[in-house]
């Protein structure tokens, strides 16, 4: 079994990661969710909500960090993840799950639990544009 520390935008960001990963316990731990929208987002997004991946993706206490992307754009979604694992992205994580009612609004999280299809485009736009030794993931719930 392994255990994993949740995501949780506007509190689990890289300070909570890295004092929850010292206090052990932790197998992976993933970025609060990094909002996709029409475009390639540059670099410093990544850094801000992901400073762990300048340091091998890994907090202090050397636990893995996973990068979530939440969107609903194929293409714009694979673009994305490609440049996270450009930057260093062990795994990529997808977000099917949150139910808040600002990001279902905008066509992201738990909402395209109703559109399988353009959740099958997702998946497979982004498993397409990913090395094949980088595991693409989803959360739902
Ligand atoms: C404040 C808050 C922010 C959250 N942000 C995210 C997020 O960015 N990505 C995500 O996948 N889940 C997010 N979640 C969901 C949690 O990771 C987790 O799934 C949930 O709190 C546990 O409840 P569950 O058993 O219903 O999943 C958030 C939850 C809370 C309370």
């Amino acid at each position: 079994m392994q255990i994993a520390l949740a995501p949780m935008e506007g509190l689990v960001d890289n300070i909570l990661r890295d004092v929850l990963t010292r206090v052990g316990g932790i197998d992976w731990c993933v970025t609060e969710f990094i909002r996709v929208c029409d475009r390639l987002l540059p670099p410093s997004s990544f850094d801000k909500l992901a400073p762990e991946l300048r340091r091998g993706a890994r907090t202090a206490a050397g636990v893995p960090m996973r990068v979530q992307l939440l969107g609903s754009d194929p293409v714009c979604l694979a673009d994305n993840a490609a440049l996270a694992c450009q930057l260093g992205a062990p795994v990529i994580d997808l977000n099917f799950g949150c139910p808040a009612k600002t990001v279902n609004k905008s066509r992201g999280g738990a909402v395209l639990l109703k559109e399988p299809e353009l959740l099958h485009a997702i998946v497979r736009e982004v498993r397409r544009a990913v090395p094949a030794h980088i595991p693409v993931t989803s959360k739902m719930r």
